[in-house]
């Protein structure tokens, strides 16, 4: 790969019983993935054997009330979520951020690297990420049907609309839904299952990218072989711009997974009945346009521009305070603030602020308004404890500040939910994989009326 070739700055790792290093014959991810199984299978079969009926949690009238918050319940692969953060396969981002390879001259982690790790749960050598990149880089290719189709659309349709219909009508190419339809075995299903999810990580930015294009009468830029995926979408938008393919670097290796999200619930709930990942994908896409969820992101960055033309560059604590007071007494959410799982400050926004800290704007309108969001975030907080009763957080989280950094580099908001949509359904992607290899079955928990709850516990209680 021309200057592509990826250096490793950590040391190639062992984790949960894998390992490989740099004198071991490179794998490709099948052989990566396929070696794996067998560990995983044992310990799926001992849990379903051994500990089949022992207990873990005792479900409360809250946990069923609640949306299920606090229930241990949802089985995930490549992550564990909590209210302290996630860490995939035993590991934060922070030590990711250390230990992933970069690109050359990249001091960001590389999302083929972390896809890798997460398929894997094993940081790549380098010949095995230069294969795989490169192998991301061969099914990037959109089929002209699909080209075809994107032009028919109106551009007056939203980018996720746009996405969503072009997911479903590229789910005509999916090798899985091939592989069902010739008659599979159950124990090969992953592999058909891999070769789409590739495609598809593949894929999307250009997608998303076309849309772009498409939208502001953008040529069609070459795709470049030798390059990494966020290096050729920032191209193809027109954005070939090194802080611009940094931050998209850090934003899509690190909003990949944070286990059973609406978005990726919604994907998992969805593929457990084997939907295929590119109809997978866009039922992901459609949880993100929950402003309680992905919208967030949008919808932070139009909150922050309008504080801004209401307020000035650079106003007093008091005068954001009574800004925010005046949105909460019209009962509105303040976007960007709060979280359904999280208990301490999002990791997430620590590494956005230190990439501003690194990538420093020259331009004076993207100051005030990155400095304002940072007023913001420091006052908010008190006044969302002392003015929302039964506000379990109330910091910022990284939609807070993840969006506004993307506008101030002149992606318009319309364009995050699907900017962040690559990164996700990349990440899900790779549990989607582990749910077939794995054989798990189709989600189908118990439901029950709030009338049956109440006879439930009064008869617990005689
Ligand atoms: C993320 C979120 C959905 C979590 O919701 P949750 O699990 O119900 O959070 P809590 O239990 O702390 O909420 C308690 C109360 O505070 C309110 N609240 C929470 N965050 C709020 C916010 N940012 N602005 C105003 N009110 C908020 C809730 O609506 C809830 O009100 P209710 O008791 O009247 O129903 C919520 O914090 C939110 O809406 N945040 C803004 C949107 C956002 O940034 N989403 C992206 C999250 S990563």
């Amino acid at each position: 790969m021309n200057g592509f070739a990826p250096s490793v700055n950590g040391i190639a790792s062992s984790v949960n019983g894998s390992s490989a290093n740099h004198t071991e014959k490179p794998q490709t991810i099948f052989e990566a993935v396929a070696a794996r199984i067998p560990s995983r299978a044992a310990l799926a079969a001992k849990l379903m054997t051994k500990y089949r009926d022992s207990a873990i949690h005792e479900v409360t009238v809250e946990n069923v009330m609640n949306g299920m918050r606090g229930l241990p319940c949802v089985l995930w692969e490549i992550s564990e979520s909590s209210a302290t953060g996630v860490k995939h396969h035993t590991k934060t981002l922070t030590q990711l951020e250390v230990e992933l390879p970069k690109w050359p001259g990249s001091t960001q982690m590389s999302p083929e690297a972390m896809l890798w790790f997460l398929y894997t749960a094993r940081i790549p050598t380098p010949a095995e990420l230069e294969t795989f990149a490169a192998d991301l880089s061969r099914r990037a290719e959109v089929p002209l049907e699909a080209q075809t189709f994107l032009h028919a659309l109106s551009k007056d349709i939203s980018p996720e609309s746009q996405i969503i219909m072009l997911l479903t009508f590229l789910s005509r190419y999916s090798k899985f839904n091939l592989a069902l339809a010739n008659g599979i075995s159950k124990d090969e299903l992953w592999k058909h299952a891999l070769e789409d999810a590739l495609d598809l990580s593949a894929r999307l930015p250009m997608l998303v990218a076309s849309v772009y294009a498409k939208a502001h009468g953008i040529e069609k830029t070459e795709h470049l072989r030798s390059s990494d995926l966020a290096h050729n979408f920032a191209r193809q938008i027109g954005k070939d711009d090194t802080d611009f393919v940094e931050f998209t670097r850090l934003c899509w290796s690190f909003y990949m997974d944070h286990g059973a999200s609406v978005s990726s619930h919604a994907m998992r709930l969805v593929s457990s009945a084997w939907t295929e990942p590119y109809t997978t994908v866009a039922t992901g896409i459609i949880g993100g346009t929950g402003p309680l969820h992905a919208k967030a992101i949008g919808d932070s960055v139009k909150f922050n521009l309008k504080a801004l033309s209401t307020l000035g560059s650079d106003p007093s604590k008091e005068d954001i305070l009574d800004y925010v007071a005046n949105c909460l007494s019209q009962g509105k959410i303040i976007p960007g603030y709060g979280h359904a799982l999280l208990r301490v400050p999002d990791a997430r926004l620590e590494i956005l602020r230190r990439f501003l800290e690194t990538h420093p704007s020259s331009d004076p309108n993207v100051h005030s308004f990155l400095s304002l969001i940072r007023s913001m975030n420091d006052s908010v907080p008190e006044l969302l404890r002392e003015r929302v009763r039964g506000m379990k957080n109330p910091h910022p989280n990284g939609d807070a500040l993840n969006g506004c950094i993307l506008h101030a580099y002149g992606l318009p908001s319309d364009y995050l939910l699907v900017f962040f949509a690559c990164s996700r359904a990349m990440g899900f992607m790779t549990q989607y994989i582990w749910d077939r290899a794995l054989g798990l079955p189709m989600e189908r928990p118990l439901s029950l009326t709030m009338d049956e709850l109440l006879t439930k516990v009064q008869s617990a209680q005689k």
